[in-house]
Formats: C-alpha cells, structure tokens, sequence
C-alpha cells in the first residue's frame, strides 16, 4: 500500500544533467576529460549537462561506467511514499476523468453527465477511491440511475443537490445544500443532479470490498451499471452483469472464464445473461481467478433498511462527538480535535466518514500515532501539516482547504494546525474517511 516516488517525476525533475556535472565535477574532470572517455564531443556532453537535449538510458549508463560510479547515483532509486496529495490547483489543472456507465444488455457504455477527479489515482492498493465531483444541472429525462460496489459517501461542498435513491420500498428524494452528506447502499439503483443552474461540487468516497488500482482507473464509475428497471431487483441478472463487467475489465474471453469455471461457454454466456443460475461452486473458482472476495461476485448482502443515512450541515453542531481510540495528545493534556462521525446509526461495513475540528491548542503535547487501515483527508478550511514518512526520512506537508491525502495510517502519522489568532478556538476543519475493516470498535472509543 503505497505510492513510488517515481511515479510523481516527470523527466525535467529527474535532473539528469546536473547530477551528471555534479558527479564529473567531484571527481575534478574537465568536460572534455569526461567527453574523451565517453567518445563523444565536449559539445554534446555540455548539451546533456545543460539539459538541452533528452538523454537515453544507455547515456546514463555509459557515464555511470565511466566515472566508476553506481547508477543510482545518477537516477535517483524509488521511495515508497505512504501518502498521496492532491492539491487543489493541480487537480483543477487536469482534465476530468471519463467515466464511462455500462449497460446491462453489454451495449456500448454510455458518459456519465458529471465530471469527476479522481484524488487518490497514484496510491497502488487503496481500498477507497475518492473522487471530487461536478455535478450537472441536468433535465428529469437525462437522469441515469446507476449501481456498483458497495457503498458511497458523498459530501455536497457547493450549491445544492437532488439525490435520489430506489429502495425496494421505493425511490427516495433528498435535496443538499452544503456541508450536508450523504452516506448509502451504492449497489441501490441512485443519482445526483445539481439543482441549481451551476454545477454543484461534491466530494464522492467510493468504497468496496476489492479494489482494481491497475493504471488508475477510476474503477467506481467505470464500472457502474446503469440502471434499466429490469437488473437492479433480480439477483441472477445482477451476477450476470458484474460477471460480464469483471470479464471485460479483466479483457478476458469466454472461453477463459468458462475455463476458470469449470463450465462450458454456453453456460457463462446464460449466467452471463442473467438466464441461468450460478453454481456455488463455479462462483468460488470464480472469484479466485479474479481475485475478487464472494462477496462481491455474488452480492451476499440483501438490501434492508436503513439504506442512506443523511447529515445535515445544520445538525452538525449537536452531531456526537466521537473519541478516537489512538489519540495523538499526550495523557492528560486537553483534546487537540473532536470527531463527529457523518454515518448516524447506518451499518457501515468498512468506510467510516467524520467531520474533524481541529482546535487551537499547545502543538507540544501531540504525537504520531498509527493504526490500522488507510485514511482519506480533504481539508475544508484551514491549514494543516501532516508529519509522516518518506523512506525512513520524517516528511512535514502543509495542506490548505481544497487539498488532499490519502494516507497508509499503519506508517505514523500525524495532522496538526494552529491559527495566531489566540482566541480562535479552531483552527482547521477537515473530512476525514477512515477505511478500516476492523469495525468502529477498533476505531473509536465506545
Ligand atoms: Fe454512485
Ligand atoms: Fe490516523
């Protein structure tokens, strides 16, 4: 569970010239020395040390050799980074993620009408993948109702939304204004539309039991299926759509699947179209060839209520707080936060959501902690530091509102901030998504 180093360098930052001059000038050569050695100009090597031209691997390698030194000595050896942050200006740099929708019947998927970034894209072996979203005003009739894996926690951070859910006790309709969140059964039929002529802007956590990180892929909504009326209810045709959609993902042919079955390709293609039933024992070598838990093949879970759970930004205040059970104050000194979870009583599986108030206190009395699990941080006002590791080196990142940073909270940790202002009693406020399999029990204080 981490990010490389590597993966964050573009090639200027390698800054392969100037390592080059650095290594040729501790060991007193002259340009031409070096060029002699290489058998090249001292023209051209005074290109590479100046970066003018791009350098190839051979290159490095044969300066390496010549000056008798190792390569990394020239190209700097990956570190796994715990964390990954997205600032806010970088994100709005980029351009949005495509998510495609698929269609039951295996059509060609279709766009979805909103735009999203992913925030978490680079850190291999995430279980969460949060995203931030634009949400457009669209029209009733471009509604796309949609489901995937398992849960979703949405956090309305401007202008104000409709999110509708169908249930099997019908469809539910829930307008947010900001600050308000949403946290439910994404494996429900559900969509959001802005309600006002601009996009709204959300922050969305996807949650599921197995995630694919390979190449970034926003697999939340990559692999969302859009509701038709006729899948959402009926379980077979449910595990025929997911087969269908984990095949395509996995680029696998039918013969293949039915392979890893233990069943013929006519078989697959009737599971496949929600026509025949799934043998168990098919299922699990199933989900072993996709490495996937049972779980998630066959939808063990059955739909009952409570099925959302929605908390208002104007409850907030008289919203429980929550004490965590790896503080990072000292014993005895005051509390340097409050935790007020954003599930009310809903039966989260894994994705716990809380809303941090950082309060202005003594920075002396904290320290890193660890824990289990892995962590989502998006700053909503304020200014944080999070202290933690780069390689063995302790890191300090200072995060403002609008940035992010998905954590490894088994490496220590720590958030902090402080205002000047002496009587301010907070002085950052902050989402805070804990991903921990271990329960609430383990993470909070009962
Ligand atoms: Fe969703
Ligand atoms: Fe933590």
């Amino acid at each position: 569970m981490a990010l490389y180093s590597s993966h964050l360098l573009q090639y200027p930052e390698l800054k392969l010239g100037e390592r080059i001059r650095d290594a040729r000038q501790r060991q007193g050569l002259t340009l031409r020395q070096l060029a002699s050695r290489l058998g090249t100009s001292s023209a051209r090597l005074s290109q590479i040390e100046n970066e003018r031209v791009r350098v190839h691997l051979q290159d490095v390698l044969e300066v390496a050799e010549a000056l008798n030194i190792p390569l990394d000595a020239l190209i700097p050896t990956d570190v796994t980074l715990p964390y990954q942050i997205t600032r806010d200006t970088d994100r709005r740099a980029r351009p949005p993620k495509p998510t495609l929708l698929a269609y039951p019947d295996g059509s060609a998927g279709r766009s979805s009408p909103h735009q999203y970034w992913s925030l978490a894209n680079l850190f291999l072996g995430r279980h969460l993948e949060p995203v931030l979203g634009r949400i457009m005003p669209i029209d009733e009739h471009e509604l796309c109702f949609c489901y995937h894996d398992e849960e979703e926690f949405a956090f309305a951070l401007r202008g104000t939304l409709e999110f509708r859910i169908k249930t099997p006790e019908g469809e539910h309709r829930e307008e947010l204004v900001r600050g308000d969140s949403v946290y439910f059964r994404s494996d429900l039929p559900h969509c959001f539309r802005s309600l006002e002529a601009e996009p709204a802007e959300t922050i969305h956590v996807f949650c599921s039991p197995s995630v694919s990180t390979a190449g970034g892929l926003d697999w939340a909504h990559s692999r969302a299926i859009v509701y038709t009326g006729d899948g959402g209810s009926n379980l077979q045709r449910r595990i025929g759509q997911k087969l269908m959609l984990l095949r395509e993902e996995h680029g696998w042919s039918l013969d293949r699947v039915a392979r890893s079955a233990g069943l013929s390709g006519r078989q697959v293609l009737g599971i496949e179209r929600g026509e025949r039933a799934i043998p168990l024992d098919a299922a699990l070598n199933l989900a072993r060839a996709f490495g996937k838990p049972l779980r998630e093949l066959i939808g063990l879970t059955v739909a009952r209520p409570p099925y959302y759970f929605v908390q208002r930004s104007k409850d907030i205040s008289s919203s429980p707080i929550r004490r965590r059970r790896t503080p990072v104050e000292r014993p005895h000194a005051p509390p340097s936060k409050t935790c007020q979870p954003l599930l009310g009583d809903f039966p989260a599986k894994e994705m716990y959501p809380c809303f941090l108030r950082m309060l202005n206190v003594d920075l002396e009395t904290l320290t890193l902690h660890e824990h289990h699990g892995q962590e989502f941080i998006y700053v909503l006002e304020g200014e944080l530091e999070l202290t933690t590791y780069a390689g063995d080196e302790e890191v300090h990142e200072t995060l403002r509102a609008g940035d992010s940073c998905y954590i490894d909270s088994t490496v220590p940790h720590l958030l902090r901030s402080w205002t000047r202002n002496p009587y301010s009693e907070t002085s950052a406020e902050v989402l805070d998504v804990f991903w921990c399999p271990l329960g609430e029990a383990y993470l909070f204080d009962t």
